[in-house]
């Protein structure tokens, strides 16, 4: 068999690195408070290494304390007492044979006061807030010429400390909206001395801690920074780096000593960026230079081995699809690619949710020691109920630990809400198919097609009851809500509803499921041209997006004074993003009250109280859910143990569903 492109070594300067894949750097908030690496950190890169990646690249560490900081605790590497931790975290990944970079860094203007106490810094003052992506903060003023001089070296010092500490390489990262891009970048750069000019002047600074960290740690260390190949701000009215601007300065950058680019861009990623989407960056610079260059952005396996095989680019780094599967390249290497949990492109990493920077569906991450499966101490008889994702990931827990588990599913197939959100996310698909893939493997019962009452838990006397029953839908009390016209955002996981028909009595089965949800991704929904969807949620906001680009003409009309509370789970990023994207097109109405439906439309009352009439050929339901648990309450006291998980327990989304899962199958 051909050997995969992924898995040939390749070399960035000195060091030679055993596959292809490569962990983008990505903060973490597992080092102390004072800044150290600490076990939590080990155990994730280490996990990662064990898992089969090629080069890590720790994230962005601090080069300026506190100036620098744009996630707290931040990992540092402002003094040399950091380095007996950080060589500990090399150790460690070492022992798996996997290469290890630091990215050394400087928050700048996304530095915010919050956690550096004082003013960001920029290459220039700035009062364009949308350059500072997503982070909120105020504008930054402009460093003095000392304050360059104090930076360069700052930098040139932690390049040293990260070959003292064991790093293979050093990145110096100068991408996204961090101090160096201030500099290199005409949208950011304004200022009036010999940092600015043409590309050689503004991208002097990164030119001259490359020239004082050589001296420090001669011409043999590896060194490569991270880029990028384009700043994607023109939609507010900025003119930021092109990929023309990308290629001179990676010329220049080979010259002055780089053994390899990181090509990114800004932003960094997207929820819903498109898969493959950056590559086309890397494959420009290639052209230019001799040295190695990495893309990333969106990538996963089958994506990166047609990179390398086009020869676009020589690494291909992963970010969040190691996130969500530290694994991922071992079961591409062993083609156990069904037992690959996939990233659902959500973002929900990116924010920090229950005191803790999460995966929504890798419920291991930054618990990777706390959370390895150990058999239990006694086998028990575990009944699982519903088969969404909390479910699953209960029942094939419990089982990969040595209970003797049944899951009971009412529909047809498994997989629940994921299985036609998947019309909208592809990767849910996918998720749903891995989840199952793994409740099978580990020897799980499934019983499809049969909804569970308490006769039939008296008849299988089981020692555990885990309830995943999910949620249903709220109904307003509006008149002529019963009206045909009218859809549930829930039942649009039945066939009949995403075909247009308000009647739900459709057989679900894995085939026709696949096949619909094919035609809807591709087509919409079908007798939907004009929706009005009642509710302002996730769900509300999700379908919203998905008609609107397949050119239906949608309303949201939510009776609350907002919508959408981006502080709340579940995934905030993604909240943010569809809400954007609706608002720009005026397609939102808060403070609504819904007076009636009729055969034509929604008759309502806006917040001024004015009567208005919004004509629809749909109107879909989506004021969220409450959770099921008539059962539990009729099995309280008749089992030994029982448990709630999911949205039967709470309607948090996925990622609560997956964590309750992981939970209790491991607490049983
Ligand atoms: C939670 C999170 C933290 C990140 N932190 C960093 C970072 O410290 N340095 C950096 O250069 N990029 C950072 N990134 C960007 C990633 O390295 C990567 O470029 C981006 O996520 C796109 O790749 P992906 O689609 O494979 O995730 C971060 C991304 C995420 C989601
Ligand atoms: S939170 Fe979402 S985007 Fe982030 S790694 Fe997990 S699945 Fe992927």
């Amino acid at each position: 068999m051909q050997q995969m492109e992924l898995f040939k070594p390749g070399k960035i300067g000195s060091c030679t690195i055993p596959n292809r894949i490569v962990m983008s750097p990505a903060s973490t908030k597992f080092s102390t408070p004072e800044g150290f690496v600490s076990q939590s950190t080990i155990d994730y890169y280490e996990a990662r290494a064990k898992g089969g990646t090629g080069l890590i690249i720790i994230q962005a560490i601090e080069v300026d304390n506190p100036a620098g900081h744009t996630y707290t605790p931040p990992i540092l590497i402002n003094d040399d007492k950091f380095i007996p931790a950080l060589k500990e975290l090399t150790d460690a990944v070492h022992k798996h044979g996997t290469k290890i970079a630091a990215q050394i860094h400087h928050g700048g203007p996304s530095a915010p006061r919050t956690m550096t106490g004082q003013q960001p810094l920029a290459a220039s003052a700035n009062n364009r807030p949308e350059m500072f992506g997503y982070i909120e903060t105020e504008p930054p003023r402009a460093l003095t010429l000392e304050e360059i001089g104090d930076v360069i070296e700052m930098h040139a010092q932690a390049v040293r400390r990260c070959k003292e500490a064991g790093f293979d390489i050093c990145e110096i990262h100068a991408a996204h909206r961090y101090l160096i891009n201030s500099f290199i970048s005409k949208a950011w750069n304004k200022r009036t001395d010999e940092y600015n000019g043409d590309l050689k002047a503004r991208a002097r600074i990164l030119l001259e801690i490359i020239a004082r960290a050589r001296e420090l740690v001669g011409p043999d260390y590896p060194i490569m920074s991270r880029i990028n190949g384009h700043e994607y701000i023109e939609q507010f009215g900025l003119h930021g780096i092109t990929i023309e601007d990308a290629k001179e300065l990676a010329v220049m950058l080979e010259k002055a000593g780089l053994n390899a680019l990181d090509i990114s861009a800004f932003p960094a990623n997207n929820p819903r960026m498109e898969w493959g989407s950056r590559v086309h960056l890397a494959a420009e610079i290639k052209k230019v230079v001799n040295i190695p260059v990495i893309t990333v952005g969106g990538l996963d396996a089958e994506i990166g081995e047609e990179v390398l095989r086009e020869k676009k680019a020589d690494f291909v780094a992963i970010g969040r699809g190691l996130f969500a599967d530290p694994e991922l390249p071992n079961k591409v290497k062993e083609g156990r690619l069904e037992d690959i949990r996939p990233c659902l492109n959500c973002n929900t990493c990116n924010v920090k949710l229950f005191d803790w920077w999460n995966c929504a569906i890798n419920p291991s991450y930054g618990k990777e020691r706390e959370y390895t499966i150990k058999p239990a101490e006694k086998s028990k008889k575990v009944l699982v109920i519903g088969g969404g994702p909390a479910g699953m990931e209960a029942a094939a827990t419990a089982a990969q630990r040595g209970h003797k588990v049944t899951l009971y599913e009412k529909e047809n197939c498994l997989g629940g809400l994921m299985i036609m959100s998947s019309a909208i996310e592809d990767r849910l698909y996918a998720l749903a198919k891995n989840m199952e893939h793994q409740v099978k493997k580990h020897g799980v019962q499934v019983v499809l097609g049969k909804e569970v009452t308490p006769e039939i838990v008296e008849d299988l006397k089981p020692d555990v009851v885990i309830m995943a029953t999910g949620s249903s839908a709220i109904i307003p009390e509006i008149p002529g809500i019963e009206k045909a016209k009218v859809l549930n955002a829930l039942s649009l996981d039945r066939e009949g509803s995403l075909l247009g028909y308000s009647d739900p009595k459709f057989v679900k089965s894995d085939s026709l499921m696949s096949d619909t949800r094919a035609f809807v991704k591709k087509y919409g929904i079908p007798l939907v041209n004009k929706a009005v969807i009642l509710g302002g949620e996730l769900a509300g906001l999700e379908i919203a997006d998905f008609l609107t680009k397949r050119g239906r003409t949608v309303t949201v009309l939510d009776p609350g004074e907002k919508v959408m509370d981006l502080e709340c789970p579940p995934m905030p990023r993604l909240r943010k993003h569809l809400r954007q994207q609706l608002q720009l097109q005026d397609a939102i109405f808060t403070s609504v009250k819904f007076d009636e439906i009729t055969d034509k439309g929604i008759a309502i009352t806006t917040k001024e109280g004015e009567k208005r009439f919004h004509e629809a050929d749909t109107i879909i339901l989506a004021m969220g859910v409450n959770s099921k648990n008539e059962l539990a309450k009729k099995l309280k006291g008749k089992v030994p143990e029982i448990y709630l998980i999911g949205d039967c327990s709470t309607p948090y989304g996925i990622m609560e569903a997956i964590q309750g899962g992981a939970r209790v199958a491991r607490a049983i």
